[in-house]
């Protein structure tokens, strides 16, 4: 199996029906080739982590890179993996909010906070944790 963490920058327009498609679309697929991971927005950017199959993770990956939701995708982790640190999340969507927070969406309705399971190896809650700090 295959852990990909990669972060993007969310398009300008970006609404709620678009943050609510995004997790639609993404939960009915992820469950399909068994894709677990964990997506955290900060009202700018995203980060996700995505774990499975490794050439399901590519697959969803590419589609990932060209949607035009949002841009400068980078990938920052891209490792072969024995377990998952999500399994029980076909993609949970948290928000982290910042102090220089760009966006007036309420998502609260979608969003959970950012938990993160035990199972988590300590370099990837290090990413995840310093995801506020990516926000310039
Ligand atoms: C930030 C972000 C995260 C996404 N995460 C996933 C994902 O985990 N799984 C997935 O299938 N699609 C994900 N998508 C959506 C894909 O880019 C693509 O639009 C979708 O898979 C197409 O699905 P559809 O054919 O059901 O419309 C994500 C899109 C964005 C912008």
């Amino acid at each position: 199996m295959k852990r990909l963490i990669y972060v993007s920058t969310a398009s300008e327009n970006l609404e709620l029906s678009d943050l609510k498609a995004i997790l639609d679309s993404a939960v009915e697929r992820n469950v399909s080739k068994n894709i677990t991971g964990i997506l955290i927005f900060n009202g700018l950017n995203f980060m996700q982590v995505l774990e499975g199959a490794a050439q399901d993770v590519d697959e969803i990956y590419a589609l990932i890179v060209s949607d035009t939701r949002h841009s400068g995708v980078i990938t920052i982790l891209s490792e072969d993996i024995i377990q998952r640190c999500f399994p029980n999340w076909a993609m949970r969507l948290s928000h982290v909010p910042t102090d220089a927070e760009s966006t007036s969406l309420d998502l609260s309705e979608i969003c959970g906070p950012m938990e993160l399971p035990q199972q988590v190896p300590p370099h990837v809650s290090q990413l995840l944790k310093s995801f506020n700090t990516l926000k310039s």
